[in-house]
């Protein structure tokens, strides 16, 4: 290849010709080069760059090593391509380009780089930075056109990152040596696994090797040691929708560290230590046989120095027992009982200090409380295990995992904790931790009711306060509900002007539009209308509770908005509107086969749930119907409106209240007539949804579909029940079991009534018998109300009043 020799660089090699000495500057220009022989080094004397040679080698490299320890490569240019002889030449060529050279100009190596960066008076300079970073930037421009960071070979160094750009799927990964005096590409490859949760991964070819476990907050939960050199390194784990890192700092310049991939496959934390003029291993992995990729299989548990390393998890058997203590046994182990997959079959158990598995394959949920975790996993009978995101404090944060649980181990302590799922039956206690549990029991009741009387003194002087009872949010905790807020343009912005075009419904307590985003998210604005009656107690209500509830069956509010007398609320828009949209139209009816229907009621039946038992929060929603189930583009119901929801104590099973708020049609006896409200009155409300959505019919006017329902209940036709628009009646079965929970729902008694629990597990379960409903009567007194019109009204100025709801055992 024939270059033709710029000017300068003519007057350079005059220059040089005159100064035999190496270049010890850190820097090299243009119209420089590198021969073998030059140096360049950085400018603390931390780095150096230049030609070597390996242990037992002739082969020459352009490299870069600590200057204390030239044994200790970190970076190799051309590691696949050696050079014969000591005749190579590092340039810097017009385009932008690093190249090396041989003697006889035969390119052995040159950068890539985007030469879009490249511009008029383009001046390239090339320098050797402290970090051990060799930088080629545009002098004119300043910008850096390529850098040795980007290109890492075996080493991690202070400042490099190892990891994945998401936007271009651009990746920097350490590949060992092939052995310690050949740097040639070799059998391993550290790189980070962006699937699931993200960890490094060790691969040997094409198999895994090594994992050293999700970053838990602190640390990779496999390597657990690095805590303890917190006072060396600060050490970064960047996880965003751009790009997923790990990197490290040293807390003083004075300490050099590097980590390799080395050529047997392990990799290490080496710490130079100055006095004994070595480098010291810090940690590695893998370290013990445990840490060998699904040394015990799937569901199997590895013990280091432990004669049976391996061993099933709790609730698990050996698949092929014979073989299990075989050290090298892989076969995994199996589950003793089925899972049940409702909430009440099955249950966690905690397994801590543990190197959490494989999560290549699990989902990731940063935002939501671990007590949410424990309930989605619940929920979901494909999860098998979970476990904070975060390990930090309490922890935070929810992994679940929905494949076989791979590759654990005990850590010897570690912040890590493993819940498990198995079936109750694997849950028993054993004497020893009954006598716990009846003391922890005792105290813990003593506790409960030295809070209930706290509780109740706090009460009694906050019902002095004037609005004490009407909401329960009070003002400042507003802010606590870390709820974006919009601003007015935003939205007007969003919603074309809040424009009539974007009305998409009329809510509960105000208009709601369609909007925007200018990032392209689709939105659904409530405008609470002025003369409302959702004042601005229920408007903070709502605001802070639906905050802090995150279910998929509930409705995701983005954000707020307050503008003088406006009052906003931002949500995620719902493509499919609500569920009485679909319901009771003739035509999109018919697109709600009996499988959509069931989906949505099982949805629905988690969501309420969720509102009155598994969320940080015991709520009853109050205003339940058809109306306020919205549904999303796959038709998964989510429940909404809450401002009307109200919390509940533990133990306040029942709440007066003076303003009866709700729908006709979906109110319960209890609450129309006497005000009394408590979790029993949405699951009457749940079951006449039910029983609409079995039906296509509303309960409304002279459509009593309670009382239908009863009727062909003792007649024995159910069937009639169904939506005619639902086409096959294959499912008689399932119809008659839903018509059955639905009127069970519906009793008038609300002790009679099944919790959500019971309700999500007679609808689940196939061969479980509820019991006989009870008939639902007070219906028919007051029956003629119009249902989906809001209503509000003061006891006492209503005529209904007077009626008292009895229950009249074996009625
Ligand atoms: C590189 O510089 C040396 C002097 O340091 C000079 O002899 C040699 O010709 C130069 N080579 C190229 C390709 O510029
Ligand atoms: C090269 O050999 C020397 C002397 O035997 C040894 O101290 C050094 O660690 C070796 N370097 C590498 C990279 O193996
Ligand atoms: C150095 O090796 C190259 C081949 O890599 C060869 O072309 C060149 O002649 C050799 N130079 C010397 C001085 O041996
Ligand atoms: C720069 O030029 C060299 C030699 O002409 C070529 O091999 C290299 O690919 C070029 N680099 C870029 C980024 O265009
Ligand atoms: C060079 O390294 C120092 C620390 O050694 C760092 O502060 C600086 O940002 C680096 N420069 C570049 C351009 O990366
Ligand atoms: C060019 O490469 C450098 C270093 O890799 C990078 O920081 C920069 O963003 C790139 N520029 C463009 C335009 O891609
Ligand atoms: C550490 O940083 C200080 C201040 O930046 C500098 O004076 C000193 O030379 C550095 N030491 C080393 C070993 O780089
Ligand atoms: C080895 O594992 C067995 C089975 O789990 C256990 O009973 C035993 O205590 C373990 N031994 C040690 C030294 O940890
Ligand atoms: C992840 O899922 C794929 C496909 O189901 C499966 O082949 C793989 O083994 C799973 N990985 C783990 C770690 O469970
Ligand atoms: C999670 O919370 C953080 C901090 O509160 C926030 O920046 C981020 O956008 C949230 N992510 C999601 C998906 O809600
Ligand atoms: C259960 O979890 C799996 C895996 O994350 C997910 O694909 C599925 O949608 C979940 N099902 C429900 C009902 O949430």
């Amino acid at each position: 290849m024939k270059r033709k020799l710029p000017k300068q660089l003519i007057i350079a090699l005059f220059m040089f010709a005159c100064i035999p000495v190496a270049l010890s500057s850190d820097t090299l220009y243009g119209s420089q080069n590198i021969t073998d022989g030059q140096y360049l080094i950085s400018s603390n004397g931390i780095f150096e760059l230049g030609f070597f040679s390996p242990n037992y080698s002739t082969d020459r490299f352009l490299g870069i090593w600590f200057k204390v320890s030239t044994d200790a490569v970190v970076w190799v240019s051309n590691r696949d391509n050696p050079l014969k002889n000591t005749s190579g030449i590092l340039n810097i060529l017009n385009n932008g380009s690093l190249a090396l050279y041989d003697s006889s100009e035969r390119m052995v190596w040159s950068s890539s780089s985007n030469a879009t960066s490249i511009q008029n008076g383009f001046s390239p300079v090339l320098q050797l930075n402290d970090s051990g970073n060799l930088i080629l930037k545009d002098q004119t421009s300043n910008t850096i056109i390529w850098q040795s960071f980007d290109h890492p070979t075996d080493s991690l160094l202070a400042g490099m990152k190892l990891g994945k750009n998401l936007k271009t799927g651009f990746e920097r990964v350490l590949s060992s040596w092939k052995n310690s005096n050949d740097p040639s590409e070799g059998n391993y490859i550290c790189m980070m696994d962006t699937e699931g949760a993200p960890e490094v991964l060790i691969w040997d070819k094409d198999k895994i090797r090594y994992r050293t476990g999700m970053w838990n907050g602190i640390s990779f939960s496999g390597l657990t040691q690095m805590i303890s050199y917190g006072d060396l390194f600060t050490f970064s784990f960047v996880w965003n929708n751009d790009e997923v890192w790990y990197g490290f700092e040293t807390k003083s310049n004075s300490t050099l560290s590097r980590v390799v991939m080395n050529d047997a496959g392990i990799l290490q934390r080496l710490v130079w230590d100055p006095n004994q003029q070595t480098w010291n291993e810090f940690w590695s992995g893998p370290q013990d046989e445990c840490d060998y990729y699904a040394k015990c299989g799937s569901f199997g548990i590895c013990q280091p120095n432990n004669v049976t390393a391996c061993n099933c998890l709790r609730g698990f058997e050996a698949t092929t027992p014979t073989e299990w203590y075989m050290r090298d046994y892989s076969g995994g182990c199996k589950r003793e009982a089925p899972l049940g997959c409702t909430a009440r079959s099955d249950g966690f158990y905690e397994l801590k200090g543990v190197k959490l598995p494989d999560s290549n394959n699990a989902t990731v949920e940063a935002n939501i409380s671990v007590e949410d975790c424990k309930v989605r996993c619940l929920m979901n009978c494909s999860c098998l295990a979970y476990s904070p995101s975060d390990s930090r404090g309490k922890g935070s944060g929810c992994v679940m995992w929905n494949t076989a649980l791979i590759d654990m181990k005990y850590m010897n302590g570690g912040p890590d904790v493993l819940y498990v799922k198995v079936s109750k039956s694997e849950l028993g206690t054993s004497k020893k931790s009954q006598l716990v549990v009846i003391v922890v029991a005792i105290s813990s009741a003593a506790l409960v009711l030295l809070i209930c009387f706290v509780g109740f003194l706090i009460r009694r002087k906050k019902r002095n306060s004037k609005q004490a009872e009407k909401s329960l949010v009070q003002k400042d905790s507003f802010k606590d509900a870390d709820l974006p807020v919009f601003d007015i343009e935003t939205i007007l912005q969003a919603t074309d002007n809040l424009f009539v075009t974007n009305v998409v419904g009329q809510g509960g307590f105000g208009i709601v539009y369609k909007g925007k985003l200018p990032s392209g998210q689709e939105i659904a604005v409530k405008r609470l209308t002025g003369n409302s009656s959702q004042g601005l107690n229920e408007f903070m209500n709502e605001v802070t509770l639906i905050a802090k509830l995150q279910h998929r069956n509930l409705v995701r509010v983005l954000g707020c908005c307050i503008h003088n007398n406006e009052r906003m609320l931002i949500y995620e828009f719902m493509k499919n509107r609500s569920l009485n949209f679909f319901l009771f139209d003739a035509e999109k009816r018919a697109t709600l086969n009996w499988r959509t229907r069931l989906e949505i009621v099982t949805g629905i039946a988690r969501g309420l749930l969720y509102l009155h038992h598994d969320s940080r929060y015991n709520i009853i929603h109050r205003d339940l119907k058809a109306a306020n189930v919205l549904l999303d583009e796959e038709m998964n119901p989510k429940i909404s409106d809450f401002g009307t929801a109200r919390l509940f104590e533990g133990d306040q099973a029942v709440i007066s209240t003076e303003t009866v708020i709700g729908t006709r049609g979906y109110m319960s006896p209890e609450y129309i007539m006497e005000g009394k409200f408590s979790v029993k009155s949405d699951v009457y409300s749940f079951g006449v949804i039910l029983l609409e959505i079995m039906s296509g019919k509303r309960n409304q006017g002279n459509q009593n579909l309670v009382a239908y329902a009863w009727k062909l209940w003792e007649e024995q036709s159910i069937l009639k029940l169904l939506d005619e628009a639902v086409e096959s009646t294959t499912f008689a079965a399932e119809l008659s079991r839903c018509v059955h929970v639905a009127l069970l729902c519906v009793q008038e008694c609300p002790d009679d009534r099944p919790s959500m629990s019971s309700v999500i597990m007679m609808l689940s379960s196939d061969n479980l018998v509820p019991p006989a409903p009870k008939k639902p009567s007070i219906w028919r007194s007051i029956g003629g109300f119009t249902a989906d019109r809001h209503y509000s009204y003061e006891s006492g100025s209503s005529s209904v009043d007077q009626l008292t709801i009895t229950c009249i055992e074996g009625r």
